[in-house]
Parts: structure tokens; sequence; C-alpha cells
């Protein structure tokens, strides 16, 4: 299909990076439409490991066109240094292969203040944020105050950043938050305007222009389906539509887009989440451990941005379903298979009980969880360890049963299985 959306189907972290890696290696553009450096992606390639936070996961492919969509929020200070880093691993980010929207939203130091002086005042309920200022960027662009890239051109835009500053100065003063010197910040940001000047461009009309013209385009979704700002386990999410119809909006590509399209859901073996919020089959003690690793290897359980733990649980077959609905995914990418090697018994969440009734989709959605209890269904684990296996075929006959009931419980097949980082360790079971 001209059109991939690749979304994560769980909270986050489901390992994105890796399959729109996978995919890029047929694909001429790559295109995040979401959030901004909250999202940490990472791509293994041999002995180097990109861990990409704003720049879509396809720029590793030297063929590849990177876009950052309208739908985002763009912290130039994280751009650039995730710049610099791939220019010196010896990846061109030239203004050819890197194009911002100049619809595109600016994240500043007063929206990081300010999200990390909101978190502090929610006390013990706070969202836990990544405190990347992604929140109060979101709320900006809502109240029509926020600052476009297209902004940093015009010749006013160091006395609108003033006034930005100021105006969150008010509030982080209200918060008792210490306020920024908006002097330095304009500094910096005339600083960024002309190194991101060459990038901007009209991105909505080059990708219509490339589907014309028979390109294949990636978009890449940041955090997953349970942190939409709508679907997702209210208020415990993100501030951006993470989920693939997102993909049109954040990229301005309408809905003939939608016609070539394809959704591809990326989900773990298990489930995981970063920050506050319910999370009906998490798992505590050694058994947390066991899923979460101990941090020996770089593809354990801590997060890429924040490198908090991450919470760890069973897969839960319920939310599973519901990604699969809300984002039309028709198509899995499971991931981290190769963890689950060596367990005895594998528990999988296939619905959730309450007041004695059983329930596969609930009657309003995830956000309130606390009255469910999941219903599990035990499967037999397998001894074998699986980061070697390339076909469908030579997985072990309890991982294939376990991947064959989360398609039953899905009601879309499973296509690629990934048994480990690396860009060969994937099963593609077509
Ligand atoms: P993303 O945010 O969805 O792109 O995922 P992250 O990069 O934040 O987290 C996924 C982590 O799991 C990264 O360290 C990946 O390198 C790693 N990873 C991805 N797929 C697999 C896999 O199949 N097996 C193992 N062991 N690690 C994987
Ligand atoms: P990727 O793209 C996992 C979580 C935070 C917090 C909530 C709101 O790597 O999957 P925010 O800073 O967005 O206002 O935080 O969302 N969160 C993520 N969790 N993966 C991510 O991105 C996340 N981005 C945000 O932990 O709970
Ligand atoms: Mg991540």
């Amino acid at each position: 299909m001209p059109l991939q959306v690749i979304v994560g189907a769980q909270w986050g972290d489901e390992g994105k990076g890796r399959i729109v890696d996978w995919f890029a290696a047929q694909a001429d553009f790559s295109a995040r439409f979401n959030g901004g450096d909250n999202a940490g992606h990472t791509v293994t390639v041999g002995s180097r490991i990109f861990k990409l936070h704003l720049i879509p996961s396809g720029i590793i492919h030297p063929q590849i066109v990177a876009i950052l969509g309208n739908g985002m929020v763009i912290n130039p200070s994280t751009l650039f240094d995730e710049m610099d880093l791939l220019n010196q691993a010896g990846i061109s980010v030239s203004p050819e292969r890197l194009r911002l929207s100049y619809a595109a939203h600016l994240i500043t130091p007063a929206h990081q203040a300010l999200d990390k002086a909101l978190e502090a005042s929610r006390g013990k309920g706070n969202i836990g944020t990544t405190g990347r200022g992604i929140g109060p960027a979101y709320t900006d662009k809502a109240a029509r105050r926020g600052l476009r890239l297209a902004d940093t051109l015009a010749p006013n835009f160091c006395e609108r950043l003033h006034n930005h500053v100021v105006d969150a100065n008010r509030i982080l003063g209200m918060l008792g938050a210490p306020e920024l010197d908006p002097a330095p910040v304009c500094e910096h940001y005339q600083e960024y305007a002309a190194r991101l000047k060459p990038h901007i461009a009209d991105t909505s009309l080059e990708l219509h222009a490339a589907l014309q013209a028979g390109k294949t385009i990636l978009a890449e979704g940041a955090q997953g389906t349970l942190l939409d700002i709508d679907f997702g386990t209210y208020p415990f999410v993100t501030s951006s539509s993470t989920t693939a119809p997102g993909a049109l909006i954040g990229l301005g590509l309408g809905l003939v887009a939608a016609e070539v399209a394809r959704g591809i859901g990326v989900v773990k073996a298990f489930q995981t989440r970063v920050g506050s919020g319910p999370f009906p089959t998490e798992v505590f003690d050694d058994l947390a451990l066991r899923l979460r690793g101990t941090g020996e290897h770089p593809w354990d359980e801590y997060g890429t941005t924040t490198g908090r733990p991450r919470r760890v649980g069973w897969l839960d077959g319920v939310l599973l379903r519901y990604a699969v609905r809300i984002n039309g995914i028709s198509e899995l990418a499971v991931t981290k298979l190769d963890i689950l090697s060596g367990l005895e018994n594998i528990q999988l969440c296939t619905a959730y009980r309450c007041d004695g009734k059983l329930f596969t989709d609930l009657p309003f959605g995830p956000a309130d969880l606390s009255p469910y209890e999941p219903v599990y269904e035990q499967l037999p684990g397998w001894k074998e360890n699986v980061s070697a296996v390339r076909t469908w075929a030579g997985l072990p006959l309890a991982a294939k049963a376990y991947l064959e009931r989360m398609t039953s419980l899905a009601g879309v097949p499973v296509r690629l299985v990934s048994v480990g980082p690396e860009r060969e360790q994937i099963v593609n079971r077509q």
C-alpha cells in the first residue's frame, strides 16, 4: 500500500522504531505526525543503536526523505542534537532529506518549565509526563496562541517569543515556580530560526505530490493508542492524537490518502506502561523483574526518553481488540517475543469481569478501568531461545499458539514477529 501507518497498540514503547526501520527499506518517505521529543524510538543496526526522539525512524535508510508533520510539537534544541548525532554517524540530514512542516508548533523552555510546574502541582495525582513541555505546547496550539515553525521566519518572531515567555511567567508565578528570563530564550531561538529555515516547507503538498508520483510513505505514530488524547486512559494520556487516523490530520493528507492506507499495529508480546494511570494486567515483584529486565541489556524496560523503569504486565487482549478498532489496524507486528522464552506459563487477558458480568468491549472506553478485573487464560510457555528464528515454521509450537490466540482476540492477523532488537531479527509471515 502507498501509505503505511504504523502505530503503537498499547501504551507506547512497543518497538515502533524497529518496525518502521524494517518497512523503511521499501519506502520513499518516513513521516512523524504527532507528539514531540516525549517519544523515544530505537533502531538497532549491528552494533549501532539510534535513539530517535523527533526524526522519523526511517532516516537510517539512505533513500528516505524524512518529514516532521504539522501535527507535531518540535523542540529545536533536541532536533539539532539529533541531527548532529546522525550527521556524526554518517547519516545525512540535509534540507533535501529532512523536511519540517511550517505548521508544526515550537516547544520552548517556557513550555518545559510549565510542564514540570504543573506536574509538581498535581502532587500524587500526577500524570508522570516526560517533562518535555508537550502538554503546554499543545495547550497553546488549542488556545490559538502557539508559535509555529513558519512564525520563526517572521520579522516579529522575537517579540512574539518574548510575549510568550512573559505570559508563561504569569502562570509559573501562580504555581510558585521560578520565572524565566525571556532574553536568552529569544537569543537562542533566533539562532535556531536560521538553522531551521532551509528545512521548513509545506510538507502536506510534498506528500501529496509523492503519492501522486507513486511513491510510498510510512507514517510513524508516537506514543500508543492507550495514550491518545481522545481514546486513551484519559486523563493519563499524552496531548495528541496518537492513533492511525491522526496521520491524515497530522500530515495534511486528506481522505483520499485513506483509500490507499494500511494500518499496522505494533504490539509488545506483553504489556508495559511508563507514568501513572490504570494498568489492569500489571504484575509486580519477581515476575515484573523477569519481564522488565535488570537494565543490563539495552532493550530492558527502562524509558528511552527518561530512563524511568517501565511498569510491566501480561498482554491485555481486551485493550488490544479496542486498539484494532480505534485505529483500523489490519495487521499486527508483535515485538519482544524473545523475552517470553523460558516462562513456564503465559497469562493472556481475554476479558474483564465486573459485577459478575464478562466484558470484551468496554461501555465507555478505557478511561476508568478500576471496576474491572482481568480474566486470564493460561497458555503453556516455551523453553527455546527464539532470537535466531527467521521463519514462522521455525517458531516453537507454543509460541505460535500464543500468537494465534492473540490473532483471534484482536481479529486481525500477526504479520511480523520481532525476536530481537536488530534489523534482521524478524519473522515475516507473508
Ligand atoms: P518505540 O518507542 O515503540 O519505538 O519503542 P522503544 O524504542 O522505546 O522501546 C523498545 C525497546 O525494545 C528498544 O530498546 C528496542 O531496541 C527493543 N526491541 C524492539 N523489538 C525487540 C524485540 O523483538 N526483542 C527485544 N529483545 N528487544 C526489542
Ligand atoms: P514512544 O513514542 C511511552 C507517556 C508519559 C506519561 C504520558 C504523558 O517512545 O512510544 P507527555 O510527556 O506526553 O505529556 O506524557 O505519556 N508517554 C510515553 N510513554 N512511550 C512514549 O513515546 C511516551 N510519550 C509519552 O510517560 O505517562
Ligand atoms: Mg519509546
